[in-house]
């Protein structure tokens, strides 16, 4: 919108709402935050991570695996709510950002059932740090275990008596079993990679009848079960960085915790321009977008320019925009998005 906006009678409906169509201006900044898609003519959001809100919103509740701190024998089944995996910021304003180690571990753990590299779930994040985690636990295993170095060159494990050796031989003799034991550790390393970055279901489906605790029933979550994956070679790899947006609306302020008496689904929603009404608990794909239409704010904040107009919500500009002189590097840094998603 280029025109001015002289009051919030006239105010423009908010970017990430208008119809894609009439967006001339190639660096508004909405385009960092979403792409707008020739098919509806609307926004959607171009995070890259896979999350569906339906599934996890189903109103009888989602099953919790094994381990979950709400997990009892049997069928156990957790309604989660809105406020579980959004909260607000210490000033109430913006939703702090999602956690995979806070929302989604309890329920998705990395924890893989490689009986060569036990020790529990690996660390999220940086997969060099999975990798040298997963390395020092093979390491251990090996030397634990030296008879593993055997099945694998057909050796017999136990050797007939032998004289007794030199000291340059005893040497070597040592180095060659380091070389056997990296060798040993780099291989199983690259194949348990391999297997780190599949995507693999969540392997607790009560409905098959099995029992969630059954040995070789744990859950297996694959870096690629969430995240759009770049490998280099095989056993190195990198996840797309995420870039869920931190703010939506950059360009103006908003306070969740003025609108606690509100519910969350009144204002994000999306009417869905003919097609189904779009609220979360019925979103399967994260490029949906639900962000508050204009509307929505006109319901309570209805006259324009009055602070306590009888009535009526605050309305001036500068109750909802507070920042003078805002570069668009500035409001872009609030987004919270870094780079370009290519
Ligand atoms: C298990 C965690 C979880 C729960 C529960 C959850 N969300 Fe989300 N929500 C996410 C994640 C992860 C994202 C970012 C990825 C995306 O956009 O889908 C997100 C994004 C959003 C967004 C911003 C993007 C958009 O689609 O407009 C809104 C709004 C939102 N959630 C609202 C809700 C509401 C309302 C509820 C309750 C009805 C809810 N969420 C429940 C995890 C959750
Ligand atoms: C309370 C447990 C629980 C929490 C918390 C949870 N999940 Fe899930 N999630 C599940 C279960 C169970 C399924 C399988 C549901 C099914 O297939 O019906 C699932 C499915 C998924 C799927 C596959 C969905 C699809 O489209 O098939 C993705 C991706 C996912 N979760 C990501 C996340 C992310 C990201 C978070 C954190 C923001 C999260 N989950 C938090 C239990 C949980
Ligand atoms: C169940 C879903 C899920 C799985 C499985 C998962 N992640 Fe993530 N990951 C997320 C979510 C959600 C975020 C964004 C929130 C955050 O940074 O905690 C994220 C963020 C990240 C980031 C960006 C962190 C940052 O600071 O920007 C990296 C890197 C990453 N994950 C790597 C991995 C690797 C490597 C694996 C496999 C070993 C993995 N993830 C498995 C859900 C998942
Ligand atoms: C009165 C309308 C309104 C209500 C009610 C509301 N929101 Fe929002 N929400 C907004 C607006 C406006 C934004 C954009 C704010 C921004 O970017 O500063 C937003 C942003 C968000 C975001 C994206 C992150 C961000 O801060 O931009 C999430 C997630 C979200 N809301 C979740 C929720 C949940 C969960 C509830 C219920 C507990 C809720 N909202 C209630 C209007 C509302
Ligand atoms: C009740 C809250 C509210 C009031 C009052 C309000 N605005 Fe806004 N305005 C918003 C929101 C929310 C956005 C969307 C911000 C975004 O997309 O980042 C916005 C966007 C804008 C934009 C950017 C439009 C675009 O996308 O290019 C301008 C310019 C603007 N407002 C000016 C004003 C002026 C001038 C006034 C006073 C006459 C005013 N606003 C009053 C909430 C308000
Ligand atoms: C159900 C009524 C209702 C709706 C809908 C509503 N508001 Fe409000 N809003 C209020 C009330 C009540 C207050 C607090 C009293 C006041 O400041 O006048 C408020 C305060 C605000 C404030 C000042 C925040 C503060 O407390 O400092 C902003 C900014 C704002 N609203 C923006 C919005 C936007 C943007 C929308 C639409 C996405 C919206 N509101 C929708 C009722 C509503």
């Amino acid at each position: 919108v280029t025109a001015q906006v002289l009051a919030w009678e006239s105010h423009p409906e908010f970017a990430v709402k208008r119809d894609t169509r009439s967006f001339s201006d190639l660096d508004h900044i909405v385009r960092v935050l979403a792409d707008a898609d020739a098919a509806t003519n609307r926004w959607r959001d171009k995070a890259r991570i896979r999350f569906n809100h339906k599934v996890h919103l189903v109103p009888e509740g989602i099953p919790v695996p094994p381990g979950h701190p709400e997990f009892h024998e049997g069928r156990t089944l957790k309604k989660l709510a809105c406020q579980d995996c959004h909260v607000p910021d210490a000033a109430g304003e913006a939703m702090q950002p999602v956690r995979f180690d806070a929302h989604c571990a309890p329920c998705h753990r990395l924890e893989f059932s490689f009986a060569q590299a036990p020790g529990g779930p690996l660390p999220h994040g940086d997969p060099a740090l999975a990798k040298a985690v997963l390395r020092q636990r093979l390491t251990d295993y090996v030397l634990a275990h030296p008879e593993v170095l055997h099945e694998q060159t057909a050796e017999p494990s136990i050797l007939p008596t032998v004289p007794p050796k030199a000291p340059a031989e005893l040497q070597q003799k040592a180095a060659d079993a380091d070389a056997a034991r990296w060798k040993w550790v780099e291989s199983q390393l690259k194949e348990l990679c391999g297997r780190i970055q599949e995507p693999s279901p969540l392997l607790v489906d009560p409905s098959a009848g099995q029992s969630p605790t059954a040995p070789g029933r744990r859950i297996q979550t694959g870096c690629a079960y969430c995240h759009q994956i770049r490998e280099s070679d095989a056993g190195n790899w990198s996840v797309l960085t995420p870039n869920i947006p931190q703010r939506w609306m950059p360009m103006a302020r908003f306070s969740h915790r003025s609108h606690a008496m509100v519910a969350c689904q009144k204002c994000h929603y999306d009417s869905g321009q003919g097609q189904e009404p779009l609220v979360p608990d019925r979103s399967s794909d994260t490029a949906d977008l639900m962000m508050p239409g204009i509307q929505v704010c006109r319901e309570c904040h209805t006259v324009s320019g009055r602070n306590s107009h009888p009535g009526s919500a605050a309305s001036r500009c500068v109750d909802c925009h507070r920042y003078h002189g805002r570069s668009h590097d500035r409001i872009r840094s609030w987004t919270g998005i870094q780079g370009e998603n290519e």
